[in-house]
């Protein structure tokens, strides 16, 4: 998910030394803070501080995301099971940053109990975080064939290819396809297509369009913990890049377009003020905003365009209840 949005314009890069820089964070920090509008990359967001504070996200009673997509893997099994078993053939069941298994944990159990033959491989950056999982997974489905893959999502999903020649079910759930934009995600699903064979399934989770205040009031709440989540990130930089942002001048603002389904975050300047990153200067003017993440909402047409335009065939759509979010099933087509 390290791709750059294609509006930003780099206004410092005249400089014909090379920069040097100690880290790929460092790096996107520097550079999104020199462009215009600034931009940091909310995936930095997960730290070990920034975890905890998206468990406490998922624990208000506005972010219905988890919730749904919950409801999903308890209550519509079987119909999930039905679409990944058509095919009759053994497979590897794929996570895409898998975390704590909390959604795909229900598919699993209710696979195995049904003698399903696969191999569970989670992927994940995070090695402590599939390690926890693995343990998990051993008490809970002592039967479980389980291949953790630590890394990025494009290099594992390779590795998973080589390991292999199973037929493959992807998943990629939480909504976290939200926080690519359109086009982003676009070239996301043609990669993933690119790298599968005809036959394979994936399964995406989508935040649909609603009604826009039940959507911002899940990033606006009042509680202020959204807020904490992305000056956390602010904090972040003091920690890990010697920085010295005083957080107190900077303000969280969030926005929802029901038209484009484009919920945003900013941090604002509250004032004009210079910030040091190992020893580098970046100037906020008052009122400046720092582009912080998107979290794109989805109509079920703009969903079916993008797998046919991926190269999928969209099998369904599984709603939750409420109708607020889907899990589609798209098969290489
Ligand atoms: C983890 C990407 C699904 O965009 O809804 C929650 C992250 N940001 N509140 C989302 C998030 C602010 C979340 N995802």
């Amino acid at each position: 998910m390290s791709s750059q949005l294609n509006s930003v314009i780099p206004v410092e890069n005249t400089s014909p030394e090379i920069e040097k820089y100690e880290g790929i964070f460092h790096k996107d920090v520097i550079e999104g803070l020199n462009t215009f509008p600034k931009k940091l990359y909310s995936k930095y967001f997960y730290d070990p501080i920034g975890d905890r504070l998206f468990q406490d996200i998922m624990h208000m009673p506005e972010y219905y995301l988890t919730d749904c997509e919950l409801e999903i893997f308890r209550t519509k099994t079987s119909e999930l099971m039905d679409f990944i078993t058509s095919d009759e053939s053994d497979f590897d069941l794929i996570e895409l940053g898998a975390g704590d298994a909390l959604k795909s944990i229900h598919l699993l159990t209710y696979l195995s109990a049904n003698n399903i033959p696969y191999t569970y491989m989670p992927i994940d950056i995070s090695g402590n975080i599939l390690a926890v999982l693995g343990d998990t997974l051993q008490r809970e489905i002592p039967t479980l064939d389980i291949v953790p893959l630590e890394g990025e999502y494009f290099e594992m999903l390779d590795q998973a290819m080589k390991i292999s020649q199973r037929r493959k079910v992807v998943l990629f759930l939480g909504g976290n396809i939200g926080n690519m934009n359109m086009d982003e995600a676009q070239l996301f699903c043609a990669e993933i297509r690119r790298k599968l064979n005809s036959g394979d399934i994936i399964i995406i989770g989508f935040d649909l369009k609603k009604n826009p205040q039940t959507v911002l009031s899940a990033y606006n709440d009042k509680t202020g913990i959204t807020s904490a989540f992305n000056i956390n990130l602010l904090n972040r930089i003091n920690r890990e890049l010697e920085g010295n942002f005083d957080t107190q001048y900077f303000q969280h603002y969030q926005s929802y377009d029901p038209i484009s389904g484009a919920c945003r975050s900013f941090l604002v300047s509250l004032t004009n003020q210079q910030v040091h990153i190992k020893g580098k200067s970046i100037f906020f003017k008052e009122n400046e905003l720092i582009d912080m993440e998107i979290s794109q909402k989805y109509a079920p047409e703009e969903i079916q365009r993008m797998a046919s335009l991926a190269g999928f065939q969209l099998l369904a759509n599984i709603e939750d209840s409420k109708g607020w979010f889907v899990d589609s099933v798209w098969r290489v087509s």
